[in-house]
């Protein structure tokens, strides 16, 4: 695929951190020291969003062209049964005909509307990176286009096989789509550690609610959805990798931020705080999952702990993520102690 490049753009840009803050101061503008045309800010890190941007291009356009070269092309219809399809004006919708129930069909619901927030995610990751060059914008689109492919085969999945109330799930969308979705990502870095946990996290609950689901047509459905977000995780995972070798202290300082403020991105579903305890109950994604499985594998990966020459407010965010860890850890075992009396099925273990 063909990768736009706004060359004037890429004219200008510095080609290394080094190039960067060794130009010649060129005064002082607001609150920023500024050398060259490059913001240098005190606390917040030593370069401002838009300078990250330029510098982790050539870095975002070879992530780029990785994901391209490893995603594999799939048609939403190829995963539909549609002999099971009947019409809705002669045969409408009732109770009894879902061969999914209880927490089955809800993870189902909530992975479905968390999916249909696709244009408040496209507004948010393109305010972050839509003011980069080339590689930022051509992976905006190509990540919107994928994730869209999400909500219609699922939609797909639930109408063809009647397993959910298509009125309540459209009610559902509409509501969750007027209400929009935020994320107070205060910059850059803080909302590239928000998008790596949260493409891991959403590969992770889409797998087990297949699994969960008994059924080899949606098992199938979330298999191909997973490996989507496990690229979407990993591309993002390793723009930030770069980012922590450009600016290490401001980089741990936005990923320890993120890791205790983090939130599912369907927190505005109404009934989402009960419905996720019972995917919580269920296996599908608890605190376990959520320690083990999402948190401690991208920060073994960034080497968060390892990390040399940090500056003391990085080294103070740093102590802060191994109390607020270990304190995770304890909440994880009164979990686990209180399931113990929970009469919720568990998902089983993987094969
Ligand atoms: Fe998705
Ligand atoms: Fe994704």
């Amino acid at each position: 695929m063909q990768v736009r490049t706004d060359r004037s753009r890429s004219a200008r840009r510095p080609r290394t951190l080094a190039a960067m803050t060794t130009t010649k101061p060129a005064g002082r503008l607001g609150d920023a020291e500024y050398v060259g045309d490059v913001a240098l800010f005190g606390d917040a890190g030593l370069l401002d969003d838009a300078a990250l941007l330029l510098e982790l291009e050539p870095e975002v356009h070879r992530l780029y062209d990785r994901h391209a070269g490893m995603a594999q092309e799939w048609f939403p219809h190829d995963f539909i049964p549609y002999r099971l399809g009947r019409d809705f004006d002669k045969e409408p919708w009732t109770p009894d005909q879902p061969r999914l129930t209880g927490i089955a069909q809800t993870s189902f619901e909530i992975g479905l509307l968390t999916e249909d927030n696709l244009p408040s995610y496209h507004r948010l990751i393109h305010g972050m990176f839509g003011k980069g060059d080339g590689a930022w914008l051509n992976w905006v689109g190509r990540w919107t286009a994928e994730e869209g492919r999400h909500a219609i085969v699922l939609r797909d999945y639930l109408t063809v096989t009647r397993n959910i109330d298509p009125v309540s799930l459209e009610r559902g969308r509409m509501t969750q789509l007027q209400q929009g979705y935020d994320h107070p990502s205060p910059g850059l870095l803080r909302g590239l550690a928000y998008v790596t946990f949260q493409e891991l996290a959403t590969r992770i609950s889409h797998r087990n609610t297949g699994r969960y689901s008994e059924d080899p047509v949606a098992d199938r459905i979330m298999v191909r959805i997973a490996t989507d977000e496990n690229l979407h995780m990993v591309f993002y995972r390793d723009v930030l990798s770069a980012a922590l070798k450009l600016d290490p202290s401001a980089a741990v300082r936005a990923i320890v931020d993120e890791v205790l403020a983090f939130e599912m991105p369907g927190a505005g579903i109404p009934g989402f705080v009960r419905k996720a305890a019972q995917i919580a109950k269920a296996g599908i994604y608890d605190l376990r999952v959520h320690r083990d499985e999402v948190l401690l594998p991208i920060l073994r990966h960034w080497k968060l702990f390892e990390l040399a020459g940090l500056d003391a407010a990085a080294e103070d965010a740093r102590r802060r993520l191994a109390a607020y860890l270990e304190k995770l850890d304890e909440q994880v075992l009164r979990f686990e102690e209180r399931l113990a009396r929970s009469t919720v099925p568990r998902i089983a273990a993987a094969k």
